[in-house]
């Protein structure tokens, strides 16, 4: 009895020596029958208790043998199946096949629309200045004519550096107003892009981080006629060559007179819709004349120089232009709302 049971261990080694599987099929076959969870092998384990006891540890030894066995043969022939289907692949390689087209990331929408702002500004002799982000209660306010008890410098709108009441994160990109009339001599014609910071609850209308780009024009003579045209060229290119602007008095601590800017509404042509609340206009900037406090604050000759500056919110034009109705959208990151600006401008 023990030496027939033996024999079919042995027969069965054999087997799985002389098998030869030669593609896929016949290796998940090969490995089902010997190596899977109702492999043939199993069974011979437990007949075990037939073998005399003298003989049980030879004939455990044998049982392993065919399981090392058919697990050597399998290992080797996997080796062979992946390699010889890795060199079909490469001889099927058609080289004619088009190409695949890669996914492309695009711009984030306040970039592209940061862009075609400062590109607007560049066709007419503005350069680009960017400043630091963490600043100084002097740039930012101060040489801003911002006096110490503004409620702008209340610590409920503006985020300090922690322990200090000199250093901030800049409200507004005012404050390279400041930095660069301190450097440069008239005549400075500067657009600044740039990251803002308030203190301002998060909603759907406002964020505690933004993007505004400020506009600083200092010559001898300029006027609030120059001020005016430049912004109305700016409506004209940004928002369609039939934008009309108007000018509504208004306050900045920086800027005397001040105005906000408003545009025809793009969408209903002035004749009231959602966009504009029925209004017919959209508001999109402050602007007005460089206060003579603020030339001499940077060293300027207010008597011999005048100037405009103005600045806006990018998200609010980004917004504005594809009827964005959450400023928080910008912050997600979901490339769903991102991939929608793949060709934007
Ligand atoms: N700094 C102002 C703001 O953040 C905008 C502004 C800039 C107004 C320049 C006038 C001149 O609201």
């Amino acid at each position: 009895m023990s030496t027939e049971v033996f024999d079919r261990v042995k027969q069965l080694i054999e087997e799985i020596r002389s098998a030869k599987p030669s593609n896929k099929e016949e290796l998940e076959a090969f490995r089902l029958r010997f190596l899977g969870t109702k492999n043939v092998i199993k069974p011979l384990m437990g007949e075990i208790r037939l073998i005399a006891n003298e003989l049980k540890k030879d004939y455990g030894q044998l049982v392993n043998e065919a399981k090392e066995v058919a697990e050597t043969v399998f290992q080797s022939v996997k080796e062979l199946v992946e390699q010889a289907e890795a060199e079909a692949a490469v001889q099927h390689l058609d080289l004619t096949a088009p190409g695949e087209p890669m996914p492309l990331g695009s711009r984030h929408p306040i970039t592209l629309t940061m862009n075609r702002i400062v590109d607007i500004f560049s066709r007419i002799g503005f350069t680009v200045a960017e400043e630091r982000e963490i600043e100084d209660d002097w740039h930012n306010f101060t040489a801003m004519n911002t006096p110490e008890d503004h409620p702008a410098r209340d610590m409920q709108d503006t985020y300090y550096l922690k322990d200090s009441t000199e250093m901030l994160l800049r409200t507004h990109t005012s404050s390279v107003q400041a930095r660069v009339m301190t450097h440069q001599k008239p005549p400075i014609r500067i657009i600044a892009p740039g990251r803002v910071y308030r203190n301002e609850t998060i909603s759907a209308r406002s964020h505690c981080q933004f993007h505004q780009v400020e506009g600083l024009y200092i010559d001898e003579g300029v006027s609030f006629a120059d001020l005016k045209q430049t912004l109305l060229y700016f409506a004209k290119e940004m928002y369609g060559a039939d934008t009309r602007i108007r000018l509504r008095p208004s306050f900045f601590p920086f800027t005397e007179p001040s105005a906000e800017m408003d545009v025809s509404c793009f969408l209903c042509g002035g004749s009231g819709c959602r966009i504009c609340k029925q209004t017919g206009w959209v508001e999109i900037l402050g602007c007005g004349m460089v206060d003579p406090a603020v030339l001499e604050n940077c060293g300027i000759d207010s008597s011999r120089y005048t100037g405009f500056a103005f600045g806006m919110g990018i998200e609010r034009q980004a917004m504005l232009l594809h009827q964005i109705n959450d400023i928080r959208l910008f912050f997600e990151n979901d490339v769903r709302f991102l991939n929608q600006f793949k060709s934007a401008f």
